[in-house]
């Protein structure tokens, strides 16, 4: 693993925190040169919580769920929207999906247990994977989850036998790979047809086996569910899923005589990372897909289901930030300006992973512009250990305390403790207060499994 060249030609943009817009957290603020986020000065608590920290501005949190809420019920009222947890778990964000009325998508076990840890109402959660073990299966239907999305025909009959054992009928969802190409970065991209997720359209695949679906005992099938992506800037292919999957449905109505009550289009919807990010907001999305949904169903002679969909990115990512504190300035002239920090792909691994792009400032130095290019690396022993590559920044020195924003989704979710690193502590704030939601990993916790 190794960094991609530095473009030398690259210049500083010049612009101060509060231009970088959509990348900001909705509460984020410039005082005395300080970055303030939820009313809490960021460098005093980088200074009170230590750092590597990862932030949350709740009030931002808050709004995008509401958003989701209410964009889809305005449109389409029988909607709702799934926190796709795999994005940032932990309790308190469970606690407050549930506050917002959001259902539930989890995958695997754990989260499942940490749904059930903070009494997230079962008849809400989905439980997605293309390999749940028939112990994390049977742990879903005894818990009494709300759907099952199937994803293979040796899934369909597992948990048509488990069900059977436990002695109840659980609904399902099967879901199907639609092959819509999603215009997103290669490596997240899952509805194409060469997908380990799901039942393939191809040679008639996914068709054929709604009838074993019809026929397994202990099931229902409610409905379909397809997810074509992630950070998406595209609406049209949503657009087209929704015609791919309304047409499934159709010819599923004819053959089987089944009317779908389930709808679920996944996730997907992109953010801006960069300043120069332009996505589509909530509301764009829920109109581009309630529309379609309604077009399609009067089209295809489908009764309207209702529609889910389970954000997880747009949703979290730019209500979070990560707090470092500089270590160590490297410059080799003409090849690039290294800037250590205190974490690294530990907390983040999706720049050493596929070089996501993030924007960062200088916390203390807020209301400075970014007058210099810096590759942001980690501490840790792999030379691909980067969090921002070639990007804009303030005057970096030592002890100052860098903020990097959009870090809220598949970060916390994906770290580990790579070198002996603990985990970072994970801070919400709102209204000039913060609040640990989860303490920092210490060496002790480090050891707590060894024997
Ligand atoms: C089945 C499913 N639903 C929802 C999501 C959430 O996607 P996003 O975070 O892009 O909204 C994912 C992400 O991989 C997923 O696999």
């Amino acid at each position: 693993m190794s960094l991609p060249s530095s473009d030398q030609t690259k210049q500083p943009d010049g612009l101060t925190t509060m231009q970088l817009g959509a990348v900001l957290p909705k509460t984020a603020q410039v005082k005395d040169g300080h970055l303030f986020i939820g009313g809490v000065d960021m460098v005093e608590l980088a200074h009170e919580q230590g750092t590597a920290l990862y932030v949350f501005d709740e009030e931002d949190l808050r709004s995008r769920m509401e958003a989701y809420r209410e964009s889809f019920h305005s449109r389409y009222a029988n909607s709702e929207a799934l926190y796709a947890s795999k994005a940032f778990l932990n309790k308190e964000v469970l606690r407050i999906a549930q506050e917002e009325g959001m259902c539930l998508d989890v995958s695997g076990g754990g989260e499942l247990a940490c749904a059930r840890a903070v009494g997230f109402p079962m008849e809400r959660v989905f439980v997605h994977g293309n390999n749940k073990t028939p112990q994390e299966l049977r742990e879903a239907i005894e818990a009494g989850v709300g759907r099952i999305v199937v994803d293979s025909r040796i899934e369909l009959a597992r948990v048509s036998k488990i069900a059977g054992e436990l002695g109840v009928e659980q609904p399902i969802l099967m879901r199907i790979t639609p092959g819509v190409e999603a215009d997103t970065h290669e490596y997240i991209k899952t509805g194409c047809e060469d997908s380990k997720f799901g039942f393939t359209m191809l040679d008639d695949f996914a068709f054929k086996c709604v009838g074993d679906a019809l026929a397994a005992p202990h099931v229902k099938l409610v409905g379909f569910h397809c997810h074509i992506g992630s950070q998406i800037f595209a609406l049209h292919s949503f657009r087209e899923a929704v015609e791919v999957m309304i047409k499934f449905a159709a010819r599923v109505k004819e053959t089987y005589g089944l009317e779908i009550t389930d709808l679920d289009m996944g996730g997907g919807l992109g953010i801006a990372y960069t300043v120069d990010d332009k996505p589509s907001s909530i509301d764009e999305f829920a109109e581009c897909t309630t529309s379609a949904v309604k077009d399609c169903c009067a089209r295809y002679g489908v009764a309207e289901p209702r529609l889910l969909v389970e954000p997880g990115r747009s949703l979290v990512a730019n209500a979070g930030v990560t707090l470092y504190t500089v270590g160590i300035l490297k410059t080799l002239p003409n090849i690039r300006k290294y800037v250590a920090i205190d974490g690294g792909m530990s907390d983040n691994i999706r720049t050493a992973l596929y070089h996501a792009d993030y924007e960062a400032v200088i916390a203390n130095k807020a209301d400075q512009p970014r007058t210099e290019i810096v590759t942001l690396c980690g501490k840790h022993c792999e030379s691909g250990d980067a969090v921002v590559l070639d990007g804009s920044i303030q005057h970096p020195e030592i002890g100052d305390t860098v903020c990097v924003f959009g870090t809220g989704a598949y970060c916390y979710t994906m770290s580990s403790t790579y070198n002996g690193q603990p985990r970072p502590a994970i801070v919400f704030v709102r209204d000039g207060k913060a609040r640990v939601v989860t303490r920092r990993e210490t060496y002790a916790d480090l050891m707590a499994r060894d024997l």
